[in-house]
């Protein structure tokens, strides 16, 4: 069970969103038993020689100072920039979050002072639902992730009952993390630091409460770690083998000591780390004797640097107390507790310090009761005394017990001073399988123990909604693939290559699998494995009457599975379409990227004998469009209808910040923002969809895509994609849900043709309620009205940079709904007559049967036929389009 979620990916914005994800769905079963923990005896050992062997005279100790290209440093919820005591200037974070603290989700608070060590600590942002910090990185590789508390009193919040999760896009930091009311001393302030190798080129950092607590952060830092911290190959000692992969891995800081010497703080050290005193792990503390030297006579060796650790940590240590004595005989030992279930990395710090010639000091090092190193000879290996050596291992924890004990003893036998020295330890939590370094749970639920064969039924749905974190590793396995790979012509050439070396795929499926049902291995996650003859039985064998929806890569029918429990959506692709290949993958590589609230979820899918098959969850209100026009479906109140923009607003604002790199929908439209149940609005169909740009590139080049009557002038023009193009057709959107017609309507006179046109007019007129849908006249807030059709106009403005981010349009709607909300609160009455007023004696547009949906009366066709007409007044708006927006 092994599957590896992505480093994480990062300028900073900030946003907050109320939707919890599928974190919500996949906590609830975690108060499940705990998963199994494989108590295999077995004790794995990396040691990385830090130092090439081959010895050069000692480089002369210069004090390296260390740029950061990444430097972000976030006073969280404080008004103006602080600067640290170690002289660092943290910025404070309304400089970035223009739109959250309008939201009244979010609070800021502050104490006017206390016993901290910097002023970071006196305000923080307190969250009551999700939020997200977004940073851009400059440069991928090894950073620094702090995130600093201080549970202080204040009138709004009890800090201490504090209850929440951190996560990256690929990476748990804290899991339902409470204060620990018992280790609160007299101060509460603390700090959790990780490293982390980040491969994307944005970051983000999500805060999530745990319903009905707070989350709260006083500070954060992310910042560019140099790359010499962790090299990546090593040979492991217990058994002789090569370890690899230590870049891969994040880590987070359990222990990191100045053995023998004093607390070092951000101050002390380039690179901001602390190194506390060791003296309470000493056991018993008799046995050891600090020692020091002044910091400036340590070396470096040629490949060593500062950065590595500072000075003043190689220039203490701790030796064998009765040294002095006849004959020592016992070893220096120092207990560290751990939590068992996860990998440690272990740097031990040496530097000779105490001898007073070369070739005079050998000793043993032991972890946990192994022997780590065998007569360590530090002469030999750095050349001098007083330089500087380390040596890491990795254990695995699943042998060693806690404590953990790093034991250092003399060498009985031979010459030489009887002694043991060491001067730094650092003990480096590394994270699990799931991606997780706190909890066994993955950033989309995917559980360490993988799915408990007793609980299949319990956390199956659970699984369906966090069993896709694999696809986030496929898919980026797939940008590597070769150029022809999309002439394979079959769904499962894509999908099943990928498995060829991952037993547990074949083996989980058919432990697991059911006659009827089969889930794959939440590792491999492919979510649920459906036969081909399950899907025909769901969906009636194929029945047309089933069909709910038609593509270019095939039909979208209802189905029902699970004896008819569940109710579903099956989109059965055209194997032999090349188009219908590309669009699969592209759906399965961003769903399986991300969980959303607000974007429709994949349950599974099936690809026997060449089909391509995906099964989402069944949308039972259908698509927006049909709730507006086109079928007699009641009509949807304001309220309900700003709802909706909002949801489909979010989905949108999640798509374009929340994943690693932004992604692109490039086909929003009515038809592809689908309603649960209870009118929830969910992103579907990103077949078309496109990853960001990153880095510099402002834009993604790419062939003209997407549907007539939404497409951006600009991209339209410059054949260049921007997620500003999604904001355009969301423009559109607005629009279409106010004046309830079709974006594109050719049997409308030459200027209503084209709604966004059209109704930009109106607007720019302040006539907008002559237009407007006539169910809504007397029911919809005149200042909300003004408020939606303002955040419309700034969509569809001409250059996308002049159109607001999805984050910007959201508060709009947001504050569309509560001018609406106010305003039906009793007040609103006059202004709703005074609409009513003004518009019934409006002029022709509202009346026209024409200018109406029911125009084009869709349901009464088939669905080949809708088809065909939507591609054909595709080509025949073409050259008109092109005319309109060539303006
Ligand atoms: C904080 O510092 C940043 C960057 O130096 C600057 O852009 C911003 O204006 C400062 N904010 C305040 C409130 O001083
Ligand atoms: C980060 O990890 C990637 C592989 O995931 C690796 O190729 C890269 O070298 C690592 N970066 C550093 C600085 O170690
Ligand atoms: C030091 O510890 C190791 C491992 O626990 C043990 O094997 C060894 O005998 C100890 N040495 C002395 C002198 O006690
Ligand atoms: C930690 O995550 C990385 C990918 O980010 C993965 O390759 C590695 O296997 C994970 N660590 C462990 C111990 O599973």
């Amino acid at each position: 069970m092994e599957k590896k979620p992505r480093g994480p990916p990062t300028n900073l914005s900030l946003s907050s969103s109320s939707s919890l994800l599928s974190f919500s769905l996949s906590s609830s079963p975690l108060s499940s038993p705990p998963m199994a923990i494989l108590l295999v005896l077995f004790f794995f050992v990396a040691a990385i020689p830090s130092v090439p062997p081959v010895l050069a005279a000692p480089a002369s100790s210069t004090a390296v100072s260390f740029t950061p290209q990444d430097n972000f440093l976030i006073d969280s919820g404080s008004v103006a920039n602080t600067t640290h005591s170690d002289g660092r200037v943290f910025i404070s974070d309304q400089t970035f979050g223009k739109y959250y603290s309008s939201q009244g989700r979010d609070v800021l608070i502050t104490v006017p002072s206390a016993d901290v060590p910097s002023r970071i600590y006196l305000s923080a942002r307190v969250f009551i639902q999700e939020a997200v910090y977004t940073f851009h990185m400059a440069r991928p590789g090894w950073h620094w992730i702090r995130l600093h508390f201080f549970a202080f009193n204040n009138t709004e919040f009890i800090l201490e009952n504090a209850k929440f999760s951190v996560m990256t896009d690929s990476l748990v930091l804290l899991h339902e993390f409470t204060i620990d009311a018992s280790a609160t001393n007299t101060t509460k302030w603390f700090f959790k630091e990780y490293l982390v190798n980040v491969t994307a080129e944005r970051l983000s950092l999500k805060f999530v409460p745990v319903k009905g607590a707070p989350a709260f952060v006083n500070a954060i830092e992310v910042v560019s770690a140099p790359d010499i911290l962790v090299t990546d190959i090593g040979s492991t000692l217990f058994p002789v083998a090569q370890y690899n992969g230590l870049v891969t891995q994040s880590y987070q800081t359990v222990y990191r000591l100045n053995v023998g010497g004093p607390q070092l703080t951000s101050r002390n050290d380039t690179l901001g780390r602390t190194w506390t005193s060791d003296g309470q792990y000493l056991q018993p503390k008799v046995s050891g004797n600090n020692v020091s030297v002044a910091p400036s006579v340590i070396k470096y060796p040629e490949g060593g640097s500062p950065l590595i650790a500072p000075q003043s940590v190689y220039a203490s240590a701790v030796e064998m107390a009765t040294a002095n004595v006849a004959d020592p005989n016992f070893n220096v030992t120092w207990n560290l507790e751990i939590d068992l279930s996860y990998q440690y990395l272990i740097r031990l710090h040496f530097c000779d310090i105490i001898s007073k010639t070369l070739d005079d000091l050998y000793f043993n090092v032991y972890i946990n009761g192994k022997m780590a190193i065998s007569g360590l000879d530090l002469s030999t290996l750095t050349g001098g005394l007083a330089t500087a050596y380390y040596k890491d291992f990795v254990v695995n924890s699943t042998m060693i017990s806690t404590p953990l004990s790093i034991q250092i003893g003399p060498m009985n036998q031979g010459t030489g001073a009887k002694n043991a020295i060491i001067n730094g330890l650092e003990v480096l939590k590394m994270n699990n399988s799931v991606g997780s370094l706190d909890g066994e749970y993955g950033v989309d639920g995917r559980s360490l123990g993988g799915v408990n064969k007793g609980t299949v039924a319990a956390v199956g749905f659970a699984m369906m909604f966090g069993a896709f974190v694999g696809l986030g590793a496929m898919a980026f396995k797939w940008q590597k693939r070769p150029q022809d790979w999309q002439k394979r012509n079959s769904f499962s050439s894509w999908l099943l290559p990928l498995h060829a070396g991952d037993t547990s795929f074949m083996s989980s499926k058919n432990s697991l699998g059911s006659r009827k049902s089969q889930f794959f291995s939440s590792t491999t996650g492919l979510g649920r494995y459906f036969s081909f003859a399950e899907l025909s039985e769901a969906t009636k064998n194929w029945d047309a009457n089933a069909v709910i929806g038609v593509g270019g890569f095939g039909n979208v029918y209802i189905g029902e599975i699970d004896d008819g429990a569940t109710k579903v959506a099956v989109k059965r692709g055209n194997p032999q379409s090349e188009q219908g290949i590309n669009e699969f993958q592209t759906e399965i590589q961003i769903l399986s990227k991300l969980r959303h609230r607000h974007l429709v979820s994949l349950i599974g899918y099936c690809d026997e004998n060449t089909e391509m098959i995906l099964v989402y969850e069944f949308m039972s209100n259908g698509p927006l469009r049909d709730h507006l026009y086109g079928k007699d479906l009641p009509s949807l109140t304001w309220k309900q209808r700003l709802e909706i923009c909002i949801g489909a607003a979010r989905g949108l604002h999640y798509l374009h910040t929340g994943a690693a790199q932004g992604i692109i929908h490039r086909d929003v439209k009515t038809t592809n923002i689908l309603l649960d149940d209870n009118f929830i609005a969910k992103m579907a169909d990103f077949g078309l969809s496109k990853d960001a740009p990153t880095g510099s590139e402002q834009h993604v080049s790419t062939a003209v895509k997407g549907s007539f009557g939404y497409l951006d002038p600009e991209y339209f023009r410059k054949q260049q994609l921007t997620d500003k193009s999604d904001v355009y057709s969301f423009g559109v959107v607005l629009f279409e849900v106010l004046c309830a017609r079709p974006a594109l309507n050719p049997a409308l006179p030459r200027e209503q043709v084209n709604l966004a046109e059209w109704g930009m007019q109106w607007k720019r007129k302040g006539l907008l309620e002559k237009i407007i849908d006539p169910h809504l006249i007397g029911n919809i807030n005149l200042e909300s009205m003004k408020k939606f059709a303002e955040a419309a106009e700034k969509c569809l403005a001409d250059y996308g940079v002049d159109r607001p981010t999805m984050g910007d349009v959201l508060w709009n709607l947001e504050y569309a709904l509560q001018l609406q909300e106010a305003s039906s609160q009793g007040k609103a009455e006059d202004e709703n007559k005074a609409l009513a007023a003004t518009a019934a004696p409006a002029p022709a547009p509202i009346s026209t049967p024409d200018n109406h949906p029911n125009a084009l009366p869709e349901q009464s066709r088939t669905p080949k036929e809708v088809q065909a007409v939507d591609e054909h007044s595709g080509t025949a708006m073409f050259a008109q389009f092109a005319a309109l927006n060539g303006r």
